[in-house]
């Protein structure tokens, strides 16, 4: 009887460790456990996934930093300019989805995204309503522009020869940012009625949505979870003088595909940025013990290359690494967007700017992503808005001054995720973790047996060894 259990237990060891092998090798469980996330990646009325997509439970924060001009009159006579950062101004942004309706049998799902945002006072340097801010004229500037290609020409010249605008105004962070009556734009406006009499970097940016986009819910494969295919009803943009320049490519940013790798683009379509960018991955790390791989916007996305040339408008026109001027979806204001403080931009614009200071640190837009389930724990999205000014013929307005790209305010929109959803992805996480460890627990289990098969052949040895030679003879005979 003790023979019978002894050769059990060592074919039982050997089988478990064979078993364990086999699964190891072919990742038997890493494969079921990667193919439930891929099936249950999919936008679906009721679940989890569609709640938290519909309304991102994670609190956004929008902070702004603004430029002050210190030295305004020596700009004017062609020195260099001096700003001082003043911020953050910090708003809670909520951005939940509208309007949601599934297509073609729940493969597709369109939706909008109003944003709005809430002033934080305890996050804030200063309150908004109060703080003045000088800096660069815009809607002055934009009319200038305008007298090159519009068909107002005679009229904003004489408008802006009558009514001589300063090239450098102070106003209060919140007209500034949510919009104030301008004089020049409300004179424009009797004549051009499409034109706003007001003007501000965010006018009109609260409570409204940036236009209708129609996703793939990822039911047709895991990659295209909450892939844009539409935005206002088209496919691509018109702006960009090539096809690829113009493609809608990735997500909007606020979700990603689950299983993601290393060595992937992580595309993403900014409204804001008038085009498609991409991520790369640079790091690794842990929030909240969940790990994550990091992804950052690599330098070549706004380098001077072969690639980027179509971003070059008017064809050929290139400025240098650092700037994309969205001019052409601005309603034509000299707007170039860059990095803050043009971080990996060109040393000249950085130079040529007293009070630019770029860091990797505050300064880079990065995402940090649980690779398995493709959601966000953190994220910053950062960027400048800068104005592009040079001295104009017939306006003594613009004086001396030398061209630039003139900073005038960043953004930094960031993320974290909350107490909560972190629980409940580290709840799925670790029973992954179980799962794909049951390979190792099978093994260790087939080593146990095999040490007590070894630990039973040494005492059957030492003890019974004459029992063990008569035993054996009635096996060989046979
Ligand atoms: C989801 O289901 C609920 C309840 O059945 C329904 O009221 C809602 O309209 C559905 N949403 C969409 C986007 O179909
Ligand atoms: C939707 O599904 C039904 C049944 O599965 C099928 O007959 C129909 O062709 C599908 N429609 C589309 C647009 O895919
Ligand atoms: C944005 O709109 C909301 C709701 O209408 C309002 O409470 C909030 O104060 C507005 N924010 C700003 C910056 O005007
Ligand atoms: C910006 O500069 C102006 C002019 O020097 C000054 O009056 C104002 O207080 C400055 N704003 C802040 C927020 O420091
Ligand atoms: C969806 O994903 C598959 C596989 O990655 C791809 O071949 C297909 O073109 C995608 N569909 C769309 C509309 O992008
Ligand atoms: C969009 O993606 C394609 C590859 O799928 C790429 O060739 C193209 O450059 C991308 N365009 C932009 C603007 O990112
Ligand atoms: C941009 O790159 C092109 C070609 O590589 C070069 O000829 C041009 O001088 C560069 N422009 C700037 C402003 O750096
Ligand atoms: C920016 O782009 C617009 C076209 O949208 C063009 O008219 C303008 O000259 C460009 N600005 C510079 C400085 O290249
Ligand atoms: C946003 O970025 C600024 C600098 O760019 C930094 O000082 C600030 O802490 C960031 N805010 C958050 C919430 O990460």
């Amino acid at each position: 009887m003790a023979k019978c259990g002894f050769y059990v237990v060592g074919t039982l060891s050997l089988l478990l460790l064979v078993c364990s092998v086999t699964l190891l090798v072919a990742r038997v469980f890493q494969k079921a456990v990667d193919q439930t996330i891929e099936q249950n990646t999919v936008l679906k009325n009721g679940t989890e996934i569609f709640d938290s997509w519909e309304n991102p439970p994670p609190p956004i924060h929008m902070q702004f930093y603004f430029f002050n001009v210190t030295n305004p009159d020596e700009i004017l006579q062609g020195e260099d300019p001096h700003v001082e950062e003043v911020g953050p101004y910090t708003y809670r942004e909520y951005r939940p989805r509208e309007n949601i309706r599934f297509w073609d049998n729940g493969t597709k799902i369109s939706a909008v995204n109003p944003k709005s945002y809430i002033f934080q006072r305890d996050l804030s340097v200063g309150d908004p309503e109060v703080d003045l801010i000088r800096t660069l004229n815009i809607p002055a500037i934009t009319a200038m522009e305008w007298t090159k290609i519009n068909v107002l020409k005679e009229i904003l010249e004489g408008l802006l020869k009558t009514y001589q605008q300063k090239l450098f105004v102070t106003h209060t962070v919140h007209d500034l940012l949510w919009g104030y009556k301008d004089e020049l734009f409300s004179l424009i406006s009797i004549f051009k009625p499409d034109i706003s009499p007001y003007f501000g970097l965010f006018y009109g940016k609260n409570g409204t949505d940036d236009g209708d986009y129609l996703f793939l819910t990822g039911e047709d494969s895991y990659l295209n979870f909450t892939k844009i295919l539409e935005w206002n009803g088209r496919r691509s943009l018109n702006w960009w003088t090539s096809e690829k320049c113009n493609m809608i490519n990735g997500t909007d940013g606020n979700s990603f595909h689950p299983l993601i790798s290393k060595d992937e683009l992580l595309y993403v379509f900014a409204s804001d940025f008038c085009r498609s960018v991409y991520l790369t991955f640079s790091d690794i790390g842990n929030v909240e013990e969940i790990p994550f791989f990091r992804f950052t916007l690599p330098p070549e996305m706004l380098a001077n290359n072969s690639d980027n040339s179509c971003f070059c408008i008017p064809s050929g026109n290139c400025l240098g690494s650092g700037v994309l001027n969205v001019s052409i979806c601005k309603n034509g204001a000299p707007i170039f967007l860059s990095s803050p403080h043009f971080y990996q931009g060109d040393e000249k614009f950085i130079s040529a700017i007293k009070g630019m200071n770029p860091n990797k640190e505050d300064h880079e837009t990065f995402m940090d992503i649980n690779p398995l389930t493709g959601i966000i724990l953190r994220g910053s999205n950062r960027f400048q808005i800068n104005v592009h000014v040079r001295q104009i013929d017939g306006f003594e307005e613009t004086g001396n001054i030398k061209s630039l790209v003139f900073p005038v305010m960043y953004l930094n929109e960031s993320v974290l995720i909350d107490k909560d959803s972190a629980t409940k992805l580290k709840s799925v996480i670790n029973a992954t973790m179980v799962i794909t460890n049951i390979p190792y627990i099978i093994m260790a289990l087939g080593v146990l047996l095999g040490l007590i098969f070894t630990w039973m052949a040494c005492k059957g040895q030492g003890s019974t060894e004459e029992g063990t030679a008569d035993e054996r003879a009635p096996l060989m005979r046979t």
